[in-house]
């Protein structure tokens, strides 16, 4: 009988607010039978304000924690966090290796003049996301590397055959 972990993966969408994560995720979903792990979709469920950053931290733990039982299921899991830091890009990759799961990492951008155009029109943050905001976040985000880009799988799916431009 082949083996659940055989099939397993963890497809990581990275990218700052506005970037396309969620639009990115939503497509690969359908398309590879997966499940999509959104803190802003459970945030939004329980009536919390999406800028709550202490809540979203323990849904994102949440989410790790069913997203290693699924993948020990062998099932294709999404995790569309923003993980902004390296460190939190490596703890995924190891815990899901861990697991016998192949790994993808899907960076998503735009410059941030893009970024704020469109989270003005989706318009969904309380208070408003400020311009200066985004240029802050824009020095924090560690946009994956080359070299770390390398150390993951290979996509299923390139991102262009979900409708995305790039
Ligand atoms: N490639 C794209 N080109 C143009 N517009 C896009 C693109 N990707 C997403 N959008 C639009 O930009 C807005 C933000 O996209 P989306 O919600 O997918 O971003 P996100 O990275 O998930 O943001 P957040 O981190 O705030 O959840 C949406 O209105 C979406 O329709
Ligand atoms: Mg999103």
């Amino acid at each position: 009988m082949e083996r659940p972990e055989a099939a397993a993966r963890l497809i990581i969408i990275c990218g700052l607010p506005g970037s396309g994560k969620t639009t990115l995720a939503k497509a690969l979903e359908s398309k590879l039978h997966a499940v999509r792990l959104c803190p802003d979709e459970w945030l939004d469920a329980l009536s919390i304000n999406l800028r709550r950053e202490d809540l979203r931290g323990k849904i994102e733990a949440l989410q790790w924690k069913l997203a290693q039982d699924l993948l020990a299921l062998g099932a294709t899991v999404i995790i569309e966090w923003g993980t902004w830091a390296r460190s939190e890009r490596d703890a995924l990759r190891l815990g899901a290796r861990e697991l016998g799961a192949a790994v993808e990492l899907h960076y998503v951008s735009a410059p941030a003049e893009i970024l704020f155009e469109r989270l003005q029109r989706r318009g969904r943050e309380s208070p408003p996301v400020k311009r200066e905001d985004l240029s802050r976040w824009m020095d924090i985000f560690q946009a994956p590397a080359p070299e770390e880009t390398a150390l993951f799988d290979e996509h299923q799916l390139p991102d262009e055959v979900c409708g995305r431009a790039g």
